[in-house]
């Protein structure tokens, strides 16, 4: 059991292989203290760190000096408004208006294994993988129960936690605020990591210094969004990928998100995150109670490579699921770039006709195929198939693809609502809406009220209805707008608040009952590319779309964001043509199959249009993610040079588990003149043992590869790449 309470000292205790978190029981009245997260240790008592005995007193011995205690003490999970001035990590609002809350300790319970969390996404894993303590606090005054549940893994530095708050009172309560995870930390000079972004760019980190006051990072797009992640890490100065220490914060939910630091007077810092309160406002009614989404902590003292791999393991194991979880993916070629809205049945035959003979196995039927749908106007909704365009229909489309030795997917937007449609027509109730305002459009497209039941009904039959009418075995799950003018016109006054939630929920029950009733199809989402690209997504697709932006050389930077958190195999990525379509710079070929090779691999052109050298490299690349997808799927990441970070190159290594075999990835961005060849020094490899760099005569130690380096020659050109497979021999 990796969880133990020692009764003597009130003290909780979570172990995972590296790492150990303690809290404590403090006072008559049980506030819970947090003491200590970081490096595992020994059974010690460590209350001494609650600072307790220093002034203020606890208020048993020292009731005067109350809010002196609780403005300074570390508290677990910090109640509001009753004299703790630094942010709260639960908000309640009761009929009567008065808005404080204190939850204290009542009672706890630790078992092996994890429980599920109703309606939403989280980590999963059995009794031989972790234990779990549900902590129970309790407000006397308002009759509200918090749950906090935290689960251990034995055999990763994980733990998760979540909430669980009920109303056991009388009266209907509004909850507010309602966080995943607080923790009270002594600041240490931490760094603070988060990532941001834009359509296109996404995922780039950033690293500035935990300042007094508070400073976050969130969304209140109604998804995790481009623009910033549900990520947040405290590192150490000078942590870096080899070395130092960091604690990592991801939010396993898709919607609204905010992740604090608060600094304060007396050094220590206050870390949250969880549902952004932002418009949030749940009703529970008596005996009602509310789950608040999973918060994965992550620890290591060996830097952010090792917390990268922490995460990729836990994300493997413990989040994706289905079919295609640990298989190989088939190589896709999407139709997106290929043709846009321009395409029929005869267009789509001869594409596929001459990717299967390139060794492509699936053409994927992107956006256009439905409704009067030629351009991004109109028809979102109306998912019928437009036979004008598909004559014969979809299933005589689909058996002519697979009869060419091919897979065929579909793309859907299933959240949305054109106004020029005619479910729009039939139904100008169901899009989220603000009576009296004009709706603010994006791409011309409204969003639907998920809230409603019979939406969300009507919505998956018609998906549903597609699929089943043909041998479908793909579908690209994408969203292209964020959400605004929030409101329902189903919901009462007092439940507006819920909307975003209730959205999310509804998202998430789609795509559950699409994996259940179609568990052959390989699901990926997307949202404008990488728009919402976070572990609640993952848990039902193994795979999402990273970015619309597959220039090769500003996929170094978002894959480079993406795979800090997120294993190679959950990453969309494909080759695309150039000049590209967004940047207009053209790469060698050669590097956007290596790039692409980092992640799921496709194409996204039309491969009649491309040059004859480009095209006859297509099989060349089939060969190669055929040979090394499995390494890539299941291998250790190491992040080697950044070109973030030194402007000039970039480099990546995956080693399989049992250090046989590694490739190196290497880009020289922009070749200079004049210059030597580049040491780049491997990692994880056996030191004692020989390893054979493939086409070469000589081997080296692993040790040599480690700490002597290898030398990258200079390549003549920019946006040069290079793969090197070594083997151990
Ligand atoms: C955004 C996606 O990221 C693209 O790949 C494509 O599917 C378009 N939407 C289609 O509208």
């Amino acid at each position: 059991m990796s969880i133990c309470y020692r009764t003597e000292e009130r003290v909780f205790q979570l172990d995972t292989p590296g790492s150990s978190y303690l809290m404590g029981l403090v006072d008559e009245e049980g506030f819970v203290g947090h003491i200590y997260y970081g490096r595992k240790l020994g059974g010690d008592d460590l209350r001494y760190l609650l600072r307790t005995e220093e002034r203020p007193f606890v208020p048993g011995k020292n009731n005067r000096e109350r809010n002196a205690f609780l403005d300074s003490f570390p508290m677990e999970y910090p109640g509001s408004g009753s004299g703790d001035y630094r942010e709260g990590a639960i908000e309640v609002r009761t009929r009567g208006g008065h808005q404080v809350v204190m939850p204290l300790y009542r009672s706890h319970k630790i078992y092996p294994g994890k429980p599920e969390l109703p309606g939403l996404p989280a980590t999963f894993g059995g009794e031989e993988d972790c234990d779990t303590l549900e902590l129970v606090l309790w407000d006397q005054v308002l009759k509200l129960e918090a749950v906090l549940y935290y689960t251990a893994f034995r055999k990763l530095d994980v733990i998760t936690r979540s909430v669980r708050v009920r109303n056991q009172g009388g009266e209907e309560l509004y909850l507010t605020k309602v966080m995943s995870v607080a923790m009270d930390m002594d600041n240490r000079e931490y760094d603070m990591l988060t990532l941001h972004g834009g359509w296109a760019r996404e995922r780039k980190l950033q690293r500035c210094p935990v300042a007094l006051g508070k400073q976050s990072t969130g969304s209140i797009r109604g998804e995790s969004s481009h623009q910033e992640h549900p990520f947040l890490a405290l590192a150490e100065k000078g942590c870096s990928q080899k070395q130092g220490e960091v604690y990592a914060l991801n939010f396993v939910y898709s919607g609204n998100f905010l992740a604090q630091t608060e600094g304060n007077q007396f050094d220590s810092v206050r870390v949250m995150m969880g549902i952004h309160p932002h418009q949030f406002c749940w009703r529970l009614e008596p005996g009602e109670q509310f789950q608040a989404p999973e918060a994965v902590l992550v620890y290591s003292c060996q830097g952010l490579g090792k917390m990268t791999r922490t995460f990729h393991d836990l994300y493997r194991s413990h989040l994706l699921r289905g079919e295609y979880k640990e298989k190989k993916r088939p190589i896709l070629l999407n139709s997106w770039e290929a043709a846009y809205f321009d395409f029929n049945t005869d267009t789509l035959l001869k594409l596929a006709g001459q990717a299967a003979e390139l060794g492509i196995e699936m053409l994927v039927m992107d956006d256009g195929w439905f409704g009067r749908r030629n351009d991004d106007n109109s028809s979102l909704g109306d998912w019928e198939v437009n036979e004008e365009k598909l004559s014969g229909g979809l299933k005589y489309l689909v058996d002519q693809v697979n009869q060419l030795g091919m897979k065929f997917g579909i793309w859907f937007e299933p959240e949305m609502i054109s106004p020029d449609s005619d479910l729009f027509r039939e139904h100008p109730d169901w899009a989220l809406q603000v009576p009296g305002r004009g709706p603010s459009l994006t791409r011309n497209q409204l969003v639907l009220d998920l809230s409603r039941s019979e939406v969300v009904d009507c919505i998956y039959e018609k998906v549903a209805k597609v699929l089943r009418s043909a041998n479908i075995e793909y579908v690209k799950w994408d969203m292209n707008r964020q959400l605004n003018d929030m409101g329902s016109i189903a919901l009462p006054p007092d439940r507006q608040g819920e909307l975003y939630h209730r959205y999310v929920l509804a998202v998430y029950e789609l795509q559950r009952r699409m994996t259940e009733e179609f568990p052959h199809i390989l699901l990926e989402n997307c949202s404008g590319g990488g728009g919402r690209y976070d572990p609640g997504m993952l848990y039902y697709s193994p795979q999402i779309w990273c970015s619309d932006d597959t220039d090769a050389v500003e996929r170094l930077s978002i894959q480079e964001g993406t795979a800090m958190i997120y294993p190679l195999s959950a990453m969309g990525a494909h080759v695309s043509d150039c000049p590209n379509h967004i940047l207009g710079r053209t790469t060698p070929f050669a590097t956007r199959g290596y790039v692409a090779l980092a992640g799921t691999f496709g194409y996204e052109l039309d491969v009649a249009r491309i040059s004859e050298a480009d095209r006859a490299m297509i099989p060349e690349q089939v060969a190669m993610y055929h040979k090394y997808n499995d390494l890539v799927r299941q291998g250790d990441y190491y992040r080697l040079a950044s070109y973030q970070e030194n402007h000039g190159y970039d480099c990546w290594q995956v080693v399989s588990k049992d250090r046989t075999e590694c490739l190196v990835t290497y880009i020289q961005v922009l070749s200079r003149p004049n210059v030597r060849s580049r040491r780049i020094f491997l990692e994880g490899l056996a030191p004692d043992r020989q390893y054979q760099i493939e086409g070469e005569e000589r081997t080296y130690r692993g040790d040599t590869l480690m700490y002597g380096g290898l030398l990258m020659k200079p390549m003549q050109g920019d946006f040069q790449g290079t793969l090197i497979y070594l083997k151990m021999v």
